[in-house]
């Protein structure tokens, strides 16, 4: 297929797309025209035509088969809506506290890697643009900008992701400079003893591009990762096989920020997390990338929701596409959820306005869905709106 350079800066960075198609083409890099994008799909075919294509499979990869990639997908669809009629809806508050900050709605980022990929300015574009959509941000611990250039232009909320990597005093290190930095807690992965076997990316030989780093996980001696066949090869160092409840616990005791974690799937390890000292709990199987075949998060949530049982907030991830999968996992429980490939597609599309964009379009669609489901608050979806199967 034929590719052609598109900026400066994608020809610094070896970053070629296709020879795009005439829809494509119209809409370039005209930020105007994000505003012609309807929903989350449009917005990944335009990501899908701009991105240089190693880039593009990393972010949309699963494990395995991906199966669970569109699983998550699946699931919420068919979760049956039940809305209620003649309810006055014509004010409609969408918005909650989150890390202590009125936000616009039941909504965050979740950490997602290398944003450099999709914008040169990268997670510093993503802090800017989730900030004018009033949304908190999830960091990456595998960013590639720091965690103060990304605190330095974020006003929403802002949080660290952490790997737990086996150096265990340079994790406690990062964990005190994010707190240092501004943000409201930390978000530890506990689904990542490996990665997941992504097969796109050992095809593609991915590793760190060129010119692109792991900005706060640089130290000397460490491996860059610009070289491997895959994300395991790329970037395993960041991450410890042999890591248990214990080390969770000590992370926690080390700052002063809540500590939530992120990837749990069932009642007894949400149980397990609040014992060891997790503040919040986020139901994820990382959008499909980790154990394929790992039940949907639409239907993992009722059980961690029923064992939390209102001891601390939970969010959810993986599949998020639309306003009424929103409407759909608060009605199961969530206290918020998290958008992961959105946002990149939003990115690539058109940097920090896309992201807004990106953000605002599924804020728009959650409180048309909550109108045409009969809610006026938050508090009002209940777990009567879904359909018994
Ligand atoms: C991720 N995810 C992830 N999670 C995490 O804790 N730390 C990370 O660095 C990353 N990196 C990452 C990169 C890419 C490209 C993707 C797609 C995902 C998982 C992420 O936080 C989230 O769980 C899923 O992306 C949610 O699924 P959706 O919204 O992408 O379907
Ligand atoms: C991923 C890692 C970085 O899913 O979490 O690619």
């Amino acid at each position: 297929m034929k590719c052609k350079p598109v900026s400066a800066f994608r020809v610094e960075f070896k970053f070629y797309r296709y020879a795009a198609p005439a829809l494509t083409d119209q809409y370039d890099h005209s930020v105007a025209n994000l505003d012609d994008l309807l929903n989350v799909e449009e917005f990944a075919a335009l990501a899908e035509a701009k991105l240089e294509p190693a880039a593009y499979d990393y972010y949309r990869n699963g494990s395995g088969d991906e199966i669970t990639v569109a699983e998550n997908i699946t699931a919420w669809r068919g979760l049956g809506l039940r809305p209620r009629v003649l309810v006055d809806v014509s004010q409609r508050n969408p918005t909650i506290d989150l890390f202590g900050q009125r936000v616009a709605a039941p909504l965050l980022v979740a950490p997602t890697a290398l944003h450099q990929m999709a914008d040169p300015e990268g997670e510093v574009a993503t802090g800017r643009g989730a900030s004018a959509a009033d949304i908190p941000l999830v960091l990456s611990s595998l960013s590639t900008r720091t965690i103060e250039d990304v605190a330095a232009v974020t006003t929403s909320p802002l949080v660290m992701q952490i790997y737990i990597a086996q150096d265990r005093d340079f994790t406690t290190d990062l964990a005190r400079r994010a707190q240092a930095a501004g943000c409201r807690a930390l978000m530890v992965t506990l689904d990542t003893p490996i990665w997941g076997t992504r097969e796109r990316d050992i095809r593609n030989k991915f590793h760190v591009p060129k010119g692109m780093k792991i900005a706060n996980l640089e130290r000397p001696g460490q491996p860059t990762g610009h070289r491997g066949s895959g994300l395991g090869e790329a970037l395993s160092w960041t991450i410890d096989p042999s890591l248990t409840w214990a080390d969770l616990e000590t992370l926690a005791r080390a700052v002063d920020i809540p500590v939530w974690v992120k990837g749990v799937l069932r009642a007894d390890d949400a149980v397990r997390a609040i014992d060891h000292g997790a503040a919040g709990i986020a139901v994820s199987n990382h959008g499909g990338r980790q154990l394929d075949g790992t039940i949907a998060t639409a239907r993992a949530l009722p059980e961690v929701v029923a064992a939390v049982n209102g001891q601390a907030p939970v969010v959810v991830d993986g599949g998020i596409r639309r306003g009424s999968d929103i409407l759909r996992a608060i009605a199961l429980g969530a206290t918020a959820v998290q958008v992961g490939r959105p946002v990149l597609w939003g990115l690539a599309a058109g940097g920090a306005a896309g992201v807004t964009r990106v953000l605002e379009l599924l804020i728009t669609e959650f409180s048309a869905a909550m109108a045409l489901a009969g809610c006026a608050h938050i508090d009002e979806i209940t777990p009567d709106l879904i359909a018994k199967v």
